[in-house]
This record gives structure tokens, C-alpha cells and sequence, in this order.
């Protein structure tokens, strides 16, 4: 064809070749969609065995993307910890940019594609390398630990990254190398504040929010106590500090997606980004999934559709200055080298109720 795509119908050769992904699916995608999806997944799938491409698919991507495309799926530490050890020669991030720059810092030599530029972040556009350079001078001698929701520069000014799973351990193993009793984590000050309850490091924050968690309040969890006694209500620690001490669990979304796996409860609310609960929902058929859930607007650009595109063109690139992205390595590989956790990282809701007070940059 003249635009270099190929024709995407849905044929029965398309259908029986995406047909155990429809079995995963069909709870929550319609056959309507099914039908422009699956031409797209057949052909995402072979495009990617010709040029040596994987995708890695956050939790927040839709099902078809997650089940039909994703070649490794997870929560953020998870697809760092894989586009380190991909052999892959070309990486499409189903995410957000952030989570490319990552996967292009830790792999400089291979081709990291985002479908959509636009897919960004309301963390990592609250700070910039220039604020942790000021951050570092107020504050001599104190290591700083930053979430990978961050840009490259940020990181770049990083002692080490962490993640919702792993941040806990990060800031203890920080206050241990560096032998002080204070730590910097930037830049979401709800994570950092669920932190600062769960260890005895001191956390100087940042006033950065998550615009998909911030919304959650006490309230909303006091509603669907009334609305729905039976169900475990889970939150992701994003969410404020009185979110989590109302919850029944609170992890990263792999931590989410283990409890409901392994727990298997009869009703789950997840205080998190909504595809989250389509996706698990295939892996567990006893379990009913209740609102509410807020839509993360930055994950939501990202379709089958521009996942297509972006193989067939190879765009839209990503590249990160490679001085700037040997001192984000340090700080990223220093998170990957720690032994992982036994087992998905959980906040610790007793702790998670007393009040712990951090000091707002
Ligand atoms: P995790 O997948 O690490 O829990 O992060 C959630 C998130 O908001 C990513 O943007
Ligand atoms: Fe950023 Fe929140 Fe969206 Fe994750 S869910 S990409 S933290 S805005």
C-alpha cells in the first residue's frame, strides 16, 4: 500500500491466530473492538519477530495492548530491570516517556521508540536537573534518592533511582552507605510521606503529586466500605498518606496484581489508574473488580494503532545525551544491582497510621 501499511482485516487466518488472546480478553474488550484490534496485534506481533523488537507494557496499558502485544508486562521496576537485560534491537515502551528514557539510558545502543511524544508525565514534569542541583546545595551531604518517574537530567543529578516496590529499601540502604539519618526523595511528596511512616529515616520531599492518584481521598474509600463491606480495598502508595491508612493493602501495582493473583478475593477495589484491573481481571476469574479508578491521561495516548505505526516507521526515537545518560545509568543500575525484594514490596498498614511528618522542600 502507498503509506507502507499494510491491509488489517480481520480475516479468519487473523482470527485464529489471535484466538488465545481473545479467551484472555473477552471479559473486557467487545467483539466489536475485537475485530479492529486483532488485525493490528496479528500484524504488531510479526512486525516485531522481523525487526528483533519487544514491547514492554505497563500495568496502565489497555488489555489489548497488555495481553495482545506486551512482550514483557509489569509495574515500573519490573521494565527496567527487563530492558537491562533485553537483547532485543529496537525497544517500543507502552508507557510513558519517562519509562523510555529509562529503557534508552540503561540500553544506549539499542533503538527505544515511543508511540505517542506526548505521553509524559505529572511527576516527572514537577522538577528538573536544575532543581536537584539546588536541592544538593541546601542540602550538603545528603544522599538523594529520586523516583523513576523522573527525566534524565533528574536522574542525572541522582545518587539512586527507586520505585513504589522498592523505595523503602532504597532509602535505608541510602542512609546506610552515606551514614546519615536523613534522606532527599523526589519528587512525589504522597510517596514520600508513605515512606517516611514505614522507616526510621528522616525524608526531606519534594511537592510533586501523581495527577491520577492525588484525587483519591478517605472519603472515597469510606463510600465503598458502606457500598461494598465485603470487598479489600488496595492502593497504590502514590495515593495520600490517608488513602493507605484507610486500605486494606497498599503496594506497587505489581504488589497489586500479586495480592489479587495469590489472595484471590471475591471483591477488589484498586486505588490506582483503571486499565489496572482489566488486566489482571484474566488472571482472576473469581474475583469481581469495583470502581473506583482514574485514568492516567499520559498512558491513555498510547494505542495499537500508534504501537503499529511506531514499528512500521521506527519513530519516534528517543535519545538521551550519552554524558548525561552515563550519570542516569549510575543512579538507575545502583537500583537494579540491589538484591530484589523475597517478595512484592508492601507498606506496612499499621505503620502506615500514625502519622509521620516529612520536611517539604
Ligand atoms: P508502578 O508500576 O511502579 O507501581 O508505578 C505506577 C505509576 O504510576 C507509573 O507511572
Ligand atoms: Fe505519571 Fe501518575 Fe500517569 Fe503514572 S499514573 S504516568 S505517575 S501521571
Amino acid at each position: 500500500m502507498a503509506d507502507g501499511f499494510a491491509a488489517l482485516d480481520f480475516t479468519p487466518e487473523v482470527e485464529a491466530a489471535v484466538a488465545p488472546l481473545w479467551e484472555r480478553v473477552k471479559g473486557r474488550v467487545t467483539p466489536l473492538e475485537w475485530r479492529v484490534h486483532a488485525p493490528l496485534i496479528a500484524e504488531i506481533n510479526r512486525i516485531k519477530r522481523e525487526k528483533n523488537a519487544v514491547i514492554l507494557a505497563h500495568n496502565y496499558m489497555t488489555p489489548e495492548i497488555f495481553h495482545g502485544v506486551g512482550d514483557y508486562v509489569g509495574d515500573s521496576l519490573g521494565l527496567a530491570r527487563e530492558a537491562a537485560r533485553s537483547d532485543a534491537k529496537i525497544i517500543v515502551q507502552a508507557g510513558v516517556h519517562f519509562m523510555a528514557e529509562t529503557s534508552k539510558v540503561l540500553c544506549p545502543d539499542k533503538t527505544v521508540l515511543i508511540p505517542d511524544l506526548r505521553a509524559g508525565c505529572s511527576l516527572a514534569s514537577s522538577i528538573t536537573g536544575a532543581d536537584v542541583k539546588l536541592i544538593k546545595q541546601r542540602y550538603p551531604g545528603l544522599p538523594v534518592v529520586t523516583y523513576v518517574n523522573t527525566t534524565a537530567d533528574v536522574k542525572a543529578e541522582t545518587d539512586i533511582c527507586c520505585t513504589s516496590a522498592n523505595a523503602v529499601q532504597v532509602v535505608e540502604w541510602a542512609a546506610k552507605q552515606w551514614g546519615v539519618d536523613r534522606v532527599i526523595l523526589i519528587p512525589d511528596e504522597f510517596l514520600a510521606r508513605n515512606v517516611a511512616a514505614q522507616t526510621d529515616v528522616k525524608i526531606i520531599a519534594w511537592q510533586g503529586r501523581c495527577e491520577v492518584h492525588e484525587r483519591f481521598n478517605a472519603a472515597d474509600i469510606a463510600e465503598m466500605r458502606i457500598a461494598y463491606p465485603g470487598a479489600e480495598i488496595l492502593a497504590h502508595p502514590e495515593c495520600p498518606e490517608e488513602v493507605l491508612a484507610a486500605a486494606d493493602f497498599a503496594g506497587s501495582t505489581a504488589a497489586m496484581n500479586d495480592y489479587v493473583i495469590t489472595r484471590k478475593p471475591k471483591q477488589v477495589v484498586l486505588i490506582t489508574e483503571c486499565s489496572m484491573a482489566s488486566n489482571v481481571a484474566a488472571d482472576a476469574p473469581g474475583t469481581q473488580f469495583i470502581g473506583p479508578c482514574n485514568l492516567c491521561p499520559h498512558m491513555k495516548r498510547i494505542s495499537l494503532a500508534n504501537i503499529h505505526e511506531a514499528l512500521v516507521k521506527e519513530q519516534f526515537e528517543v535519545t538521551v545525551d550519552p554524558v548525561l545518560a552515563a550519570r542516569a545509568r549510575l543512579a538507575v543500575q545502583r537500583m537494579i544491582d540491589l538484591p530484589p525484594p523475597a517478595e512484592p514490596a508492601r507498606y506496612d498498614l499499621v505503620k502506615a497510621r500514625h502519622h509521620v511528618a516529612v520536611e517539604l522542600i
